[in-house]
């Protein structure tokens, strides 16, 4: 035997496509998906939404559609976000304790129409507010924690009466997971989970959905009061610790890819679900990507997503779910 070549050859698995099958240390599929899917009022509504191609908001009937297609291709569940219309939008954003909403409304709808799926609602007030903050604002133009956790707790509750499977805060008001979890068990809500994002950053990915929900051209300053700080891997530990301790379900890392390795730490420390956003920007950078001729759209779909799963994730919400979802089945 050549000691000049190797006996233990690594291609040797990968020299078939069923080999590599059999060898795959991580598996995608699409119940791994939540499909984030923007509301609005109207009936047979479809608005694209420019600086995300290939999304739209769609009214209530046809985000019954949107349920059934995903549904049919394995989806889990969808996240919804609602379009309020301007003149709902006030200071406090007190549309969000409106128990019949667009949000509520949807929900509703889905839960009648497409009970197989699962339904996801974001608790935060920017698609309510005229100022874009996820919260209440004090005189110098400061998110105020407890008075905003107090809304969000009304604001879950009105969800979860619309039939919200789980309860996404997004908002990061120190403390509003307990609350809510308290205010849903009061309540009788046993079954609701809490995802909480709990370690969600400032970050410069957001810019396409705040398009979508039209917060964008609303919102004064940056949210870096309350959202994470980019440069900080420690403290999304104590956030995750924080969530978990006060009763979150899974908790959820946003943005995805540039925090891989928050959500691998997350993972390897807790050992609970852990959920990653793929946000607006980063679809967006993909899809522009791929408009470049740079970048083949299947290939980079399914390897970002699974690398989200490899990095220690239960699942993705990502707007490729549905374009996902059909490769895989
Ligand atoms: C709002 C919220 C945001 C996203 C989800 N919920 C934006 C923000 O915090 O400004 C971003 C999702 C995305 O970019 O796809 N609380």
């Amino acid at each position: 035997m050549s000691a000049r070549y190797p006996q233990l050859r690594l291609r040797r698995t990968r020299a078939t496509p069923w080999s590599r099958r059999l060898h795959a240390e991580t598996l995608l599929t699409p119940a791994d998906l939540i499909w984030p899917l923007f509301v609005v009022e109207g009936k047979g509504v479809e608005q694209p939404i420019a600086s995300l191609p290939g999304v739209s908001r769609w009214s209530v009937d046809r985000i019954v559609e949107r349920a059934r297609e995903a549904r049919d291709a394995g989806i889990a569940c969808l996240a919804l976000f609602p379009y309020t219309q301007p003149e709902r939008r006030t200071a406090d954003g007190r549309e969000a304790l409106n128990p019949d909403n667009l949000m509520c409304r949807a929900t509703r709808a889905l839960k009648e129409a497409v009970p197989e799926i699962g339904v996801l609602t974001d608790v935060a007030l920017d698609p309510y507010t005229s100022h874009g903050h996820d919260g209440l604002l004090d005189e110098a133009g400061y998110v105020l924690n407890d008075a905003t956790a107090d809304m969000l707790v009304g604001q879950a509750l009105n969800q979860a009466a619309a039939g919200a499977d789980i309860i996404a805060p997004s908002d990061m008001m120190d403390g509003r997971v307990g609350l809510i979890r308290d205010a849903l068990e009061g309540d009788g809500r046993h079954n609701v989970q809490i995802m909480s994002y709990a370690a969600k950053y400032a970050s410069g990915f957001y810019g396409p959905f705040r398009d979508a929900v039209g917060s964008g051209g609303l919102l004064k300053g940056d949210k870096k009061t309350y959202q994470m700080d980019h440069a900080n891997a420690e403290e999304a530990l104590r956030e995750v610790a924080l969530d978990l301790a006060e009763g979150a379900d899974s908790v959820m890392v946003k943005p995805g890819l540039p925090y891989l390795d928050i959500i691998h730490r997350v993972k390897q420390r807790f050992e609970v679900p852990v959920f990653a956003y793929q946000v607006s920007g980063e679809y967006a950078m993909l899809e522009a990507a791929v408009a470049a001729g740079v970048a083949d759209r299947d290939a980079v779909v399914l390897e970002t997503l699974t690398a989200f799963k490899r990095a220690g994730c239960s699942g993705v919400l990502t707007y490729h779910a549905l374009h996902a979802a059909r490769l895989l089945g």
